[in-house]
C-alpha cells in the first residue's frame, strides 16, 4: 500500500493557482453526495464545465441502470467517481471496472476514484480499475470528518451523546474539502494520472477526543460513549434501519475501523503542495451544525459510510 502518494510527481502548485491544464467538461458522479457536490462546486468556481451526475440529474445516472452511463460519459475530458452506497456491497468493484471501461473506450482521459483505506473490496476496485483505465487516479481516504456533520454520526450528536463501538482506536480523520481540492487538481492537471493518493488529516484521533473538539468548537455538551459491537447493532436494530445497512455498518465497525488506519500520511501534501486540514479546524469551521439549539432536521444522505 502506498503510504502518501504513488506512481506519479504531481505537481506542488495548487489548482487555486488557477493553472488549469485540462479544459474539458468534467462528469461528477455522485454530484450530490458528500465529495462530489465539493468537487464539482470547485470545478464551477473554476470555470470548468461540470456534469453532475446522480439519479436526480437530468439526464439521469443510475449505477445500477448502465442505459444512462454513455450520455455523461461521452465528451468528457475527465470523470469523478464516487461509488455509491459503498464499494463494499457485492458487486461493486466489478460496477465501477465496467464503467472505467466504457469511460476508456469513449476517450475520457481522466479518472479520479474515491475509495477508502483498508478496505479489501475498496482495493479491489482500485486493481480491477486499474486493468480498465491504466491511468487512473485513486483517493483512498480515511473516515470524513464530515461524516460528523453531514451523515450518520449527525443525528446522535445532536441528541447530545455518540456511542460506538470503536474504543480507544485512533482515526485520522480526513476533511472532505482537502479531498475535493485533491480531486480537481488530479481531474484538471497533469502529473496525477497512475497516481495512489492516501489521503489523511495530520493528526489520529479518539473518536472521544474528536467529539471534546466538536463540544468546545460549538459550546455544546457533547458527549462520546464506548459501547460493544452487540450494544451498537441491537440500537441499530431498535432504530429500524433496513438491514444492508446495518450490515454496511458492522462491516465498517469491525473491518474498517479497527486501528489499521491510524497512521497518518502525507498525501494531502504530495497531490496539492500544503498540509492536510487538522479536525480542529473542521470542527470550528462547522461549529453552527452542533451548536446549541441546531435541530435534527431530515436529510438525504445520513446513513451510510
Ligand atoms: N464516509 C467515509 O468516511 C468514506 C471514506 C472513504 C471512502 N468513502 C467512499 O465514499 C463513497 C461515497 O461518496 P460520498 O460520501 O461523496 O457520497 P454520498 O454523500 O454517500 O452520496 C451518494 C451520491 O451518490 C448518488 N447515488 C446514490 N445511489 C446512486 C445510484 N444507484 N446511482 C447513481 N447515483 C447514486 C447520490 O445521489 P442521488 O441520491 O441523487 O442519486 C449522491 O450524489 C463510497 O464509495 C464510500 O466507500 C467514504
Amino acid at each position: 500500500m502506498s503510504t502518501q502518494s504513488t506512481r506519479s510527481t504531481p505537481s506542488t502548485r495548487s489548482v487555486h493557482d488557477g493553472v488549469v491544464t485540462g479544459r474539458g467538461t468534467v462528469t461528477v458522479l455522485g454530484a450530490t453526495g458528500r465529495s462530489g457536490r465539493r468537487v464539482a462546486d470547485r470545478l464551477d468556481a473554476l470555470g470548468v464545465p461540470v456534469r453532475r451526475a446522480s439519479r436526480t440529474g437530468t439526464p439521469r445516472f443510475d449505477w445500477d441502470d448502465e442505459s444512462t452511463w454513455p450520455p455523461l460519459l461521452d465528451g468528457a475530458s475527465a470523470v469523478y467517481v464516487a461509488y455509491a452506497p459503498d464499494l463494499a456491497i457485492p458487486g461493486a468493484p466489478e460496477t465501477v471496472t465496467r464503467l472505467a471501461r466504457l469511460a476508456h473506450d469513449l476517450g475520457v482521459r481522466r479518472l479520479v476514484l474515491l475509495t477508502g483505506r483498508g478496505e479489501t473490496e475498496a482495493q479491489r476496485a482500485e486493481q480491477l480499475v486499474a486493468d480498465a483505465f491504466p491511468d487512473r487516479t485513486v483517493l483512498r481516504c480515511a473516515f470524513f470528518a464530515q461524516n460528523f456533520s453531514e451523515s450518520f454520526l449527525l443525528d446522535p450528536l445532536l441528541e447530545g451523546t455518540l456511542a460506538l463501538p470503536v474504543g480507544e482506536l485512533t482515526e485520522p480523520f480526513v476533511d472532505l474539502e482537502d479531498v475535493a481540492e485533491v480531486a480537481v487538481a488530479a481531474l484538471t492537471r497533469d502529473g496525477h494520472a497512475g497516481a495512489v493518493h492516501e489521503l489523511t488529516g495530520p493528526r489520529s484521533l479518539t473518536f472521544a477526543a474528536a467529539v471534546a473538539e466538536l463540544a468546545a468548537a460549538s459550546r455544546r455538551d457533547l458527549t462520546f460513549v464506548p459501547i460493544t459491537l452487540d450494544e451498537f447493532t441491537t440500537a441499530l436494530a431498535d432504530l429500524g434501519l433496513p438491514g444492508d445497512v446495518v450490515d454496511l455498518l458492522r462491516y465498517l465497525f469491525t473491518e474498517v475501523l479497527d486501528g489499521r488506519g491510524s497512521r497518518t500520511t502525507d498525501g494531502v501534501r504530495a497531490a496539492i503542495g500544503r498540509g492536510a486540514t487538522d479536525f480542529r479546524e473542521y470542527a470550528v469551521r462547522d461549529a453552527a451544525v452542533w451548536a446549541p439549539g441546531a435541530q435534527l432536521v431530515p436529510g438525504p444522505g445520513r446513513v451510510g459510510s
